[in-house]
Parts: C-alpha cells; sequence; structure tokens
C-alpha cells in the first residue's frame, strides 16, 4: 500500500505546468475507434484512466504506439470484437463511450456497467434513451450493456438532465449515422467541445459544441492521418489556483485557458484571493486568511462540482462561516468526514454542507474517497500545521499525473512511501 506524506504547512510558490484533460482524454481515445486509419494524439495526461482506456483499444483490435509519455500514435483500421473486455471497463467511468463509438463504427457493443468514483447515484438511462432514439436496441442484463444497431438514422434528442457523458455520447454514436442529429439541452463543458473539435479535425461535421444545441451532420467515414492535442485540464488548474489559495501562496498556473476557469477565478476573489491572467498562464496568489462564501456547483459555466472538495478545504479555514450546495452529486461530501478529523468543523447533509471556518487545520491520516477528495486533501495537508499522510492513492493517480512531483516542485514537503 502506498501513502503520501506531507508534513507542512508551507505557502505554495512558484510555476506549474498544466496537463492535458481527463475527461478529454478518457473521451476521445474511444472517439479514435470511429476512425477507419492512423491518428496521433498529444498533450494526453499521464494518468491510470488514460492507460485503460489504451489497455481497452488494444483488447478491440487497436495498435498504440507510445511515441512519448504523453503522445500517442493509434491506429484503428482492424477492430476485432464488439465485446469490451470487462475487467477493465469496470475499472473507471468513462468506458461507457465505447458504446457511443462502437456503435457508430460497427453497430454492435458489449460493455460492462461502468466503474468510477462512487459518488451517488449514476444512471445512464440519457445515453441508452439517444441511442435508441438513433435507432439501436439496448438492453441491460447481469451488469452487461448490449446494444446493437442495423443502422443508426439522426433524430433529433433532448436531453432530460443536463448530462456530459451522455451529450457526449449521443455524440459519437451520431457522428457517422445517416442524417442530421440535434442535442437539445447538451452540457457545455470545455471537454465537450475539445471531443467535438477532435472528431471534426478527423472528418466530423458537428457544430454548436459549446452551447445547449448540439447539430451533428452525418458523414460517411472519419480520415486518420492526423494529430491533435487534447485540451488542458480545467479542473486541475483549478485544484492549484485553489492550492495557492488554502496555503496562502503564490503560484503561477502555465498552460492553461482561462476562460475555462472564470467561475473559479469569480470564487477566489470573493474570498480575497488574487488571479491575474496572462496568455495562457493565471496567477493567483493570498496574503491572508481567506473569507466566507457560499457555493453552488453547477454544470458549465457555473462552478464546477469537481473542485467542489478543494473549495471546501478552502472554506473550511475561512474567516466566517459558509454553505456549498452541491446540486450535480448525490454523495460528494465524503470527503467532509476526513476533513474533520485534521480539525476542521463541517457539517455535511444530503447534497449540503455548512463550513464553521477554524484558523488551523492540523495533520491527521485520512483516506481519500474519490479522486477530487483526494486531491483535496493533499491541499489540505499542504495547508495544515504538522504531519498528513494521505491514503487510498489509486483514487488520485487516476486523473493527477506526478502530483507528488508537482506539489514538490512548488515548495511542499510531501513525499510517496510504499508501506
Ligand atoms: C462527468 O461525469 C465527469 N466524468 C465527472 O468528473 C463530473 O463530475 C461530471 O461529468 C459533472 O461535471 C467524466 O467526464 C469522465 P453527468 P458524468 O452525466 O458524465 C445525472 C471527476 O472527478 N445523469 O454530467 O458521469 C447524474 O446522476 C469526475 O473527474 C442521469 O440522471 O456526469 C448526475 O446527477 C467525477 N442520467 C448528473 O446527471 C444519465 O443518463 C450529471 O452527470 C446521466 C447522468
Amino acid at each position: 500500500m502506498e501513502k503520501l506524506v506531507i508534513s507542512g504547512p508551507t505557502p505554495l510558490r512558484g510555476d506549474v505546468h498544466i496537463n492535458g484533460a481527463k475527461n478529454a482524454a478518457v473521451a476521445i481515445l474511444p472517439a479514435t475507434l470511429l476512425i477507419d486509419g492512423v491518428c496521433t494524439i498529444d498533450n494526453l495526461p499521464n494518468i491510470s484512466d488514460v492507460k485503460i482506456s489504451c489497455e481497452i483499444l488494444e483488447r478491440l483490435g487497436a495498435k498504440i504506439t507510445w511515441n512519448t509519455p504523453n503522445e500517442i500514435t493509434i491506429d484503428t483500421r482492424n477492430i476485432v470484437t464488439t465485446k469490451a473486455p470487462l475487467d477493465l471497463t469496470s475499472k473507471f467511468r468513462a468506458s461507457y463511450y465505447i458504446l457511443g463509438s462502437m456503435l457508430g463504427r460497427k453497430g454492435e457493443i458489449e460493455v460492462g456497467m461502468p466503474g468510477g468514483c462512487k459518488l451517488g447515484a449514476r444512471p445512464i438511462d440519457q445515453h441508452i434513451k439517444g441511442f435508441e432514439l438513433l435507432g439501436a436496441n439496448v438492453s441491460v442484463e447481469k451488469g452487461t450493456i448490449h446494444a446493437k444497431a442495423k443502422k443508426l438514422v439522426g433524430t433529433s434528442i433532448y436531453m432530460d438532465i443536463v448530462s456530459v457523458g451522455a451529450t457526449i455520447n449521443v455524440m459519437l454514436a451520431s457522428v457517422l449515422a445517416e442524417g442530421t442529429t440535434i442535442i437539445d439541452n447538451a452540457a457545455k463543458e470545455p471537454h465537450i467541445v475539445d471531443v467535438a473539435n477532435f472528431l471534426n479535425t478527423m472528418g466530423a461535421d458537428i457544430r454548436g459544441a459549446g452551447t445547449d444545441m448540439i447539430k451533428i451532420n452525418g458523414v460517411k467515414k472519419l480520415h486518420g492521418e492526423t494529430s491533435y492535442s487534447v485540451v488542458p485540464d480545467q479542473i486541475e488548474a483549478g485544484t492549484f489556483m485553489l492550492a495557492a489559495v488554502a496555503t496562502r501562496g503564490d503560484l503561477w498556473i502555465r498552460n492553461c485557458i482561462t476562460k475555462h476557469l472564470e467561475s473559479i477565478t469569480a470564487k477566489i476573489m470573493e474570498v480575497g484571493g488574487n488571479v491575474e491572467d496572462e496568455g495562457d498562464s493565471i496567477h493567483v496568489w493570498c496574503k491572508k486568511r481567506p473569507n466566507k462564501a457560499n457555493i453552488k456547483t453547477l454544470p458549465y459555466p457555473g462552478f464546477p462540482t469537481d473542485l467542489q472538495p478543494q473549495m471546501g478545504v478552502v472554506l473550511s479555514l475561512a474567516n466566517g462561516s459558509s454553505i456549498i450546495n452541491e446540486s450535480i452529486w448525490d454523495s460528494r461530501f465524503q470527503y467532509t468526514e476526513e476533513l474533520n478529523k485534521m480539525g476542521a468543523k463541517i457539517t455535511a447533509q444530503g447534497k449540503s454542507a455548512f463550513f464553521e471556518g477554524v484558523d488551523k487545520l492540523y495533520g491527521a491520516p485520512v483516506y481519500s474517497t474519490d479522486l477530487r477528495a483526494g486531491a483535496a486533501l493533499i491541499v489540505a495537508g499542504t495547508a495544515a500545521h504538522g504531519i498528513t499522510e494521505v491514503y487510498n492513492l489509486e483514487h488520485i493517480d487516476r486523473g493527477y499525473e506526478n502530483i507528488e512531483e508537482k506539489f514538490r516542485k512548488i515548495g511542499a514537503n510531501i513525499k510517496r512511501i510504499s508501506e
């Protein structure tokens, strides 16, 4: 078993380079199944979710060459099976994108129910509704989803819920469908735009990604022979922005798209932090104890649920009391119990949590309950007095490349230890 040992408090200072977005990468990789050719993808984060995505593609018949730790060339000309490996697809959430891609490419796919962070109920009814409206038969039996279509035909699909995964999955299934598909009430996250940009680079005709109505004109074929660079990770950038505030540090966050960070910037300024952007960098610093603030998580461009736990660390140290309302997931406050072990005073009930700000956090052994909770605990450990031990690192390694190395470079006293 591995743990991270952090000795704090340390104000984080210096430059941090942001990798490509996990949630874009794990959709773009299965999207390559729609291409009858070879393409190169760079700025891929070197994280376990990406490695598992690549293994799934290889088991389906793709040939992958790692050119560097962040760039692959992938040949999807010879897809040999329509059964996705259950042992791998159950390991993470985004394995559901195999459904849309393989329906588009082969008209059939069998895949296990996806795994991923336990954040409460994670239904996929909107994905299935979209596939069925396009003409597929979908059945779910004994934890396996089987989707099959003689032909996919474009249609209008209204999403009952704003869903990142369903929007991308239906977009994937529509790219090679006959005619035009309209996705209404679509999600607008930056990674949706990135997947659409990737597909368009490969020959698709997708318009309106980033708005709530996406129009996909079906094309006959996607070509390869092109390279694509994954968008910078909005959530990794936001994690370091909030780490600068929680530790009263001064960070330059490099290689990010500052437009994607507006809701985070606004909240940081509300709590008394400073933010300035310059090209593809953002400078965040904070010299005093943060002020209280209330947060409600929302789909993009609202405050992202994937930064809620990291913001929770800031508010646990704020001067005054704050409330967070989590509107996306039923169970995203598990990290508050861990923060309370470190001296925070948080009462979580259902989808709300009340934060009575404390002056200091103190090191303690803590357990990451999911990916972003783990990142929040590292931020808390860096801000806290004494030694913090963070366990369950497999969650964190799914989504952050070299996290302890990045924290060490900006001054954190952090090391990974195998027990
Ligand atoms: C994506 O999950 C992200 N994962 C999550 O990031 C993120 O928290 C979430 O979007 C919201 O931004 C990936 O991109 C791989 P949704 P996804 O479908 O697509 C309900 C992280 O830490 N819903 O937008 O699974 C659902 O229950 C992860 O990086 C339905 O009811 O989320 C939720 O309440 C964790 N039916 C809401 O919609 C459906 O068919 C939004 O979920 C689909 C979703």
